[in-house]
């Protein structure tokens, strides 16, 4: 419901999140719904924090991040906003200004972060009350996985079989005090990624042989990972979340043309992990849509990780976070 918001204006913040069990492949484009369920966590150091001003005068809607005024993402920007002057009743157009405090599409989640910022500040712009739940299906018709950055600590996304996507949002699994994991990302590249997650994923699923493998494996690994999360088993976690990790690349490699999203310095960085864990250190990777990878330590390990990680050459950043909150207004 519309309640009054005098100043028409309002800011969030919200983490970035990366999944442990992927979201890979669309079941509703037009709707954004995804075709299998995904587990992640959100981040405390990564986020983007963005301010809606409502604008009256405004014909269009405008963007500005990080500075500077990104015309080519309106459109999608005014799209999501869209959902949120239909249940507002209003027409008005905003003016959205967001920073970024990590490398924008490079494959840390920018959008995931964006879109829940976005949803969680504009709503309160329009003087409306979303429930959790109702922000989550929101933000998925922005970006799929910025449904999950609306929570904090571990997070499950429903894909969700209802038409319309109304049982398609994310739900807190556990939060992140209760399991106080920390991330390493060994950043391997900078610079806007070639092939973003959208197309890469629609190439998966028209060429890729092993697609359908991947999409019928998914429940498995879900419930997995949801009761290696339940139980705070480690090693249990780490086995399901890199075998998913690896079948989503597997299916990307073998599309058509190829979607190859490591560098050397991915491989290298695999393998340093694979060789910590083998010495007893409690540690997992994941790789999403670019050549950054994500080392997940159980509490203790970021230390040792984050010096093994940062001598592997072709490393140009390390970043280090706890887990987060969800979206918040600032
Ligand atoms: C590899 O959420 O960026 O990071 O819904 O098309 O915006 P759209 O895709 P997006 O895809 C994320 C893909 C991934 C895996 C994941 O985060 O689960």
């Amino acid at each position: 419901m519309a309640t009054s918001n005098q100043s028409g204006r309002a800011a969030a913040r919200a983490g970035a999140n990366f999944a442990l069990v992927k979201y890979w492949g669309k079941a509703d484009a037009r709707l954004n719904v995804p075709a299998v369920g995904s587990i992640s966590i959100t981040l405390d150091a990564l986020f983007t924090e963005t301010e809606v001003q409502l604008e009256p005068t405004l014909r269009s809607d405008e963007l500005v991040l990080d500075g500077k005024r990104r015309d080519e993402d309106i459109e999608k920007i005014s799209a999501c906003v869209d959902l949120l002057r239909r249940k507002a009743g209003v027409d008005t157009r905003v003016r959205v200004t967001s920073r970024n405090n990590f490398p924008t599409a490079a494959g840390l989640a920018s959008s995931a972060s964006g879109y829940a910022a976005l949803v969680r500040a504009a709503e309160t712009a329009f003087g409306l009350t979303l429930t959790p739940r109702e922000r989550s299906i929101v933000a998925r018709q922005g970006s799929g996985s910025a449904a999950r950055s609306i929570f904090g600590g571990f997070v499950e996304m429903r894909a969700g079989s209802a038409p319309d996507g109304s049982d398609s949002f994310a739900e807190p699994l556990l939060e992140s005090k209760e399991w106080p994991l920390e991330v390493a990302i060994a950043v391997t590249a900078k610079g806007e990624k070639e092939i973003g997650s959208r197309s890469g994923m629609t190439r998966s699923a028209s060429s890729s042989p092993y697609y359908a493998a991947w999409v019928a494996g998914q429940p498995p690994d879900l419930a997995a990972a949801r009761a290696a999360i339940r139980a705070r088993d480690f090693a249990a976690l780490a086995e399901v979340a890199e075998h998913n990790c690896l079948k989503m690349h597997a299916a990307a490699f073998a599309a058509l043309p190829p979607l190859v999203y490591w560098n050397g310095a991915t491989m290298e960085c695999l393998h340093a992990v694979r060789r910590l864990r083998a010495a007893g250190v409690a540690v997992f990777f994941t790789i999403d849509a670019g050549p950054q990878l994500k080392a997940v330590c159980a509490p203790g390990a970021l230390t040792i990780v984050e010096r093994t990680l940062r001598a592997v050459p072709g490393v140009l950043e390390l970043l280090t976070s706890a887990l987060g909150p969800g979206a918040e207004l600032r």
